[in-house]
């Protein structure tokens, strides 16, 4: 696929459809994300994928803790968005209000699809060590976008999502996952349901008069 037919098909899947990802392919997308540069090539990366069984504990686990109302508790400290700069809350308020829209005949579509992870029948679990710095963190962003950019361009449709790693104490226990590490970023892998309204929706961008400046 052309290159920026390859970012352009990349968008967040919130509704997967039932067929799997092959191991194969998993392999082939993960072999590609790790060509991902990094901090003195430290790759500080570690990657556990969750299907079959594995994705069945964490879904039922995390369906029971978030119907229970269980608040989430990221390994990475979040930031609500009263606490940041203009710039991100006037975008976080466009794309909400935006998808509230989009979605007002069926206002519970995106609670559900959260709960149910999405119906992904794979997830990337990105981690990094909890001795890290933000260039790690900055590493890590990036061997993402280059995962979901693999994936597109295998057809396979991704979701980045926080919600994924809202639960990481279970995450640990499940995944057999140590200490050491500290889980960043899920990322739902498969094929997109195409009869699922969500993933018509399309995030805006800004222009880019908003956001850059070229100096001569
Ligand atoms: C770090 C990160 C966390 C995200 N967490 C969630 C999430 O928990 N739930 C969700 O529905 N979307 C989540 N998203 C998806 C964003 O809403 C989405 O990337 C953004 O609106 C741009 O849309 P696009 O990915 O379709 O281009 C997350 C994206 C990133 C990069």
């Amino acid at each position: 696929m052309d290159f920026i037919d390859t970012v352009k098909n990349r968008h967040s899947t919130r509704d997967f459809d039932e067929r799997p990802v092959s191991e194969q392919t998993i392999n082939e997308i993960i072999r590609v994300a790790a060509l991902t540069p990094s901090w003195a090539n430290d790759q500080i990366w570690k990657v556990e994928v969750a299907k079959g069984n594995s994705l069945k504990q964490i879904k039922n686990m995390h369906q029971l803790y978030s119907q229970n109302g269980k608040t989430m508790s990221y390994e990475f400290p979040p930031l609500h968005r009263e606490s940041m700069g203009t710039q991100g809350r006037s975008n976080v308020s466009t794309w909400s209000n935006d998808l509230y829209k989009y979605l007002k005949d069926e206002p519970s579509t995106m609670q559900n699809k959260s709960n149910n992870l999405f119906n992904a029948p794979a997830i990337a679990y990105l981690l990094m060590p909890k001795k890290s710095s933000l260039w790690s963190a900055y590493n890590l962003g990036a061997f993402g976008q280059t995962l979901m950019l693999a994936a597109s361009n295998l057809g396979v449709s991704s979701m980045p999502a926080a919600e994924f790693v809202g639960y990481p104490q279970q995450l640990h226990k499940i995944l057999n996952v140590s200490d050491e590490y500290q889980f960043g970023m899920g990322i739902g892998l498969g094929y997109l349901n195409e009869k699922s309204k969500i993933n018509s929706f399309r995030s805006k961008r800004m222009n880019l008069n908003q956001f850059l400046t070229i100096h001569d």
